[in-house]
């Protein structure tokens, strides 16, 4: 018996959920975790932390409970957050966000990207254009919301789209241009003439610009710019992040976005009816993380790029190629020169072979661009220093096999 609409089932099979079979495949992400535990290999495919985030905000959502913010929260999200939330806009991008009627709480930046795409895209006619490899919701939450995924390729060795391919993508059927900045999985950072042609082009095909910013704490080369602070962006764009990756928080799922008060309220009438509401205790908790001194942010980007640093020359003393990550959790390696000409059977044997996990950058590429991708693994650097200590001397297995 099919339990799964129809409806949904072609979707979720678009967006490589459901095998041709109706059966639920199993993300790259679920098999790899599942391999890290079935052969003890460490594991450095998914992207969380695996040390606790500042005491002190810690603290506040213990406090929180203990104070009894245990029931529904208001449905924008508690008035303390979004004025936090608009200082930190105000204080680190000099950005005026209004926090009554142009800030909503969401579960996790997901939820915030998927009530987006479900109240402002109309139908197959609107197109949402995503730089490739993306990070994996975002073709799901397309799908989902019946619109049509535009790609533009980043290309090494810096993975930045090239202009004219960026410009020939963007047209009048555009509805929402997504830009994942710091991005998952290359680490790019992407330079400000990119920054720029996106507005050029949103505003020349009046598409809306959402931004996914939750890696905004952790760049490298300087502080990181939101698309909402160029001049012509802000009337048109959805900024959104969360504390997962700021404050090692990734399981509380407090998100949020910000924008135009119209556009705001449009996303609202989704999220309604998505979540309603959630994570009472945790967003006073995360008001107090985003109040933290400057300290606190700018050490956190250092301590992971001293990370990062870490992992690259363990990949290279292994024998593969990588390139340098400008923000974010994860080192991308070709492992070409390691018998890794096909990363996703590489990665599937990974841990038998080395004692580590990492994942395939195929698994963040569309079926018919993989070819593109193929030698090219993805390694998350933000673990605990001795658990990559540990990983770079199983790679270095690699180099003498
Ligand atoms: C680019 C990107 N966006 C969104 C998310 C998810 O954010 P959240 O947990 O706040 O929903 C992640 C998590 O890995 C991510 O890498």
């Amino acid at each position: 018996m099919d339990v799964i609409s129809g409806a949904w089932r072609r979707t979720a099979a678009g967006a490589g959920l459901l095998s041709p079979r109706g059966e639920v495949a199993p993300t790259i992400f679920a098999e790899m975790s599942a391999a890290a535990v079935r052969t003890g290999a460490i594991n450095l495919g998914q992207g969380f932390p695996d040390e606790d985030g500042p005491q002190e905000v810690l603290e506040a959502a213990r406090d929180a409970i203990a104070r009894g913010a245990n029931q529904y929260p208001p449905g924008r999200g508690i008035p303390d957050l979004r004025t936090a939330i608009s200082e930190h806009q105000r204080r680190f991008y000099d950005l005026a966000v209004d926090p009554d009627s142009e800030v909503l709480v969401t579960a996790g930046a997901t939820e915030a990207l998927t009530a987006t795409l479900l109240a402002l895209i109309d139908g197959p006619e609107d197109e949402v254009v995503v730089f490739e490899p993306y990070y994996d919701s975002y073709a799901a939450a397309v799908a989902l919301a019946g619109g049509r995924l535009r790609t533009v390729p980043l290309r090494r060795p810096d993975f930045q789209p090239d202009l004219d391919e960026l410009a020939a993508s963007v047209t009048d059927r555009t509805r929402i241009i997504l830009v994942n900045d710091p991005h998952n999985p290359t680490g790019a950072v992407f330079s400000p003439e990119v920054r720029s042609e996106v507005v050029r082009l949103a505003n020349a095909h009046d598409a809306i610009i959402a931004t996914d910013e939750v890696y905004e704490h952790l760049s490298f080369r300087g502080p990181h710019v939101p698309i909402a602070t160029l001049p012509g962006a802000a009337e048109r764009t959805l900024t959104i992040s969360s504390a997962g990756k700021t404050f090692n928080v990734t399981g509380w799922k407090i998100g949020w976005v910000h924008g135009p008060a119209a556009l705001i309220t449009a996303v609202l009438t989704v999220k309604q009816y998505l979540t309603y509401v959630n994570g009472s205790p945790f967003q006073p908790a995360v008001a107090v993380g985003l109040r933290m001194p400057d300290a606190y942010f700018t050490d956190a980007a250092a301590e992971l790029l001293r990370k990062h640093e870490l992992l690259g020359a363990a990949l290279r003393t292994a024998g593969f190629e990588t390139h340098t990550p400008q923000g974010g959790y994860f080192t991308v390696a070709d492992a070409t020169a390691l018998g890794g000409a096909d990363a996703a059977a590489f990665c599937r044997a990974l841990p038998e072979r080395a004692g580590v996990v990492a994942i395939p950058l195929t698994a963040f590429v569309a079926a018919e661009h993989r070819g593109d991708y193929a030698g090219l693994v993805r390694f998350a650097a933000c673990k605990r220093t001795e658990v990559l200590e540990e990983a770079a001397r199983r790679l270095a297995s690699l180099r003498d096999a």
